[in-house]
């Protein structure tokens, strides 16, 4: 274990998943702040359920941190913007957007995934995977994922790490010095679609509506034809290219 920023660092060779390692750390340690890296991840999970395809070369890391119950809506976004700005750092002319409610898109296709899970305790454990070399080619998906490589980025990963936990570190003191707004704010700045058409897929059903904000819980506000919905979680489809 090394220190790195406001964390002990634990760098593994073969994990099934960070998330499962950071996970098993949160039921033996009582306090402090944990990230955990891996260099070849077999059975990554993503978001609702999916599996997570772990090329060896992209990052896969998994951050063991307490956070109150109710500021679980706000970090995914001061997690989403640190990996923007990261990126934007390294790579100042790249075309990057962030997603609604926690990816990042260069030139429109996802490059990165963010899964939270609740660990023991207070601890929250926050799960990142960056393509940077590879990223699974599926077809009929109207989103492919690509890879920073793909687009003509090179990066290696422990750089990348690096480069975002000096990130987060910052947003995390902003966060808590200045609560939500300044992360909020920048967010919206960087998001797309922010005022425009888009269709929601919820588990149930689909909705349409225009994307106007977010709130201060992270919570989408969809302009309907009865006013602004709360959509909490969901998948977003923009209108115009389908992009
Ligand atoms: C998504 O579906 O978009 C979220 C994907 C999250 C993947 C990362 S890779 C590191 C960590 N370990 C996992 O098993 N999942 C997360």
């Amino acid at each position: 274990m090394q220190s790195l920023g406001l964390w002990q660092w634990i760098e593994k060779e073969d994990v099934g998943s960070t998330n499962d390692e950071a996970l098993a750390l949160s039921r033996e340690v009582k306090s402090g702040n944990y990230v955990v890296t891996a260099k070849r991840q077999n059975n990554g999970r993503g978001r609702r359920g999916r599996s997570w395809v772990g090329y060896e070369g992209n990052l896969f890391m998994s951050f063991l941190q307490p956070v109150e119950l109710s500021k679980i809506g706000q970090i995914v976004f001061v997690v989403s913007l640190s990996l923007f700005e990261s990126l934007q750092e390294l790579f100042p002319k790249i075309d990057m957007k962030l997603k609604w409610p926690n990816d990042v898109l260069v030139e429109n296709n996802k490059i990165s995934g963010i899964l939270l899970e609740k660990g023991e305790g207070d601890y929250l454990v926050i799960g990142i995977g960056v393509n940077l070399v590879g990223a699974p080619k599926l077809e009929g998906v109207l989103y492919p994922a690509t890879s920073l490589q793909d687009k003509g980025y090179h990066i290696d990963r422990l750089t990348l790490f690096k480069k975002y936990v000096e990130i987060y570190d910052k947003n995390c003191r902003l966060w808590q010095e200045q609560g939500f707004a300044p992360i909020r704010e920048k967010w919206l700045q960087n998001v797309k679609g922010l005022g425009e058409e888009i269709e929601v897929h919820t588990d149930k059903e689909t909705k349409l509506g225009i994307f106007r904000d977010v709130d201060e819980n992270g919570v989408l506000l969809l302009e309907r034809k009865n006013g602004l919905e709360k959509i909490y979680a969901g998948d977003i489809f923009y209108i115009d290219k389908k992009k």
